[in-house]
């Protein structure tokens, strides 16, 4: 089982792949780089739409793409998900529920592209303590940069939640340094997403992110994140 956690393949839902057959495309391409299981995480910002209209567009995308998939003989396990934008009391929020990744209490989300405060970890936390969810951050690496002050994040570090790296992460020297380092210390609870969003630009690809992982920590790293996918998938 190889887990792709991150991805914008639903057509026409966000920025992510704009056409059916690009969503094909992608989904031929994740085949190729031996992925089995892929969430679908189009954005979800609560300011802009409300649940109830995203769940009917994440529908009506899924069950397109999965009609036009039958057609194809790609073999992947799909589920659908969001990638839930960061907003001031989203650790009260009761809709959140709704946000997580079917079959599971997995609600990945995504943090701001700033400085990260306390009040920011409380919420987390509240999503975690009193709404009893399981917390994926979707890709830390794009915001340690930000983190001029490094108490919050190291707040939110210890919090019981699960991270989550995007493929590109290891394919430059920087940000791969920041990401092996960061599967070392979190010591099997990181999982890794291709955060893909078309063909060209931002593409599916994990398997070079894995080659490298493979490569510089050894095959057990790739297995653990293989097993912790599995297992807050419940396969
Ligand atoms: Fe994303």
């Amino acid at each position: 089982m190889v887990l792709d956690m991150h991805t914008h393949i639903l057509p026409g839902i966000d920025d992510g792949s704009r056409h059916t057959g690009d969503s094909i495309e992608m989904l031929g391409m994740e085949v190729k780089q031996g992925i089995t299981h892929i969430v679908f995480t189009p954005h979800f910002y609560a300011q802009k739409v409300s649940v109830e209209k995203f769940l009917s567009r994440r529908e009506h995308s899924s069950v397109h793409l999965k009609e036009k998939l039958q057609d194809t003989k790609l073999d992947l396990q799909l589920y659908c998900g969001a990638e839930v934008y960061y907003f001031p009391g989203i650790g009260k929020a009761d809709m959140l529920p709704q946000l997580c990744i079917e079959g599971t209490d997995i609600v990945l989300l995504e943090m701001p592209f700033a400085q990260w405060d306390k009040q920011m970890v409380d919420d987390v936390r509240k999503i975690i303590e009193k709404q009893r969810l399981t917390v994926v951050l979707a890709h830390v690496e794009r915001f340690i940069g930000f983190q001029k002050d490094k108490s919050a994040w190291d707040e939110m570090m210890k919090l019981p939640l699960y991270t989550q790296l995007n493929g590109e992460c290891f394919l430059h020297w920087r940000s791969r340094r920041f990401g092996l380092k960061h599967l070392q210390e979190r010591d099997n609870q990181v999982l890794l997403g291709s955060d893909c969003h078309n063909l060209t630009s931002r593409q599916p690809n994990l398997q070079e992110a894995r080659d490298i992982i493979r490569k510089k920590l050894g095959a057990d790293t790739l297995e653990e994140i293989d097993a912790l996918g599995k297992d807050l998938l419940h396969i």
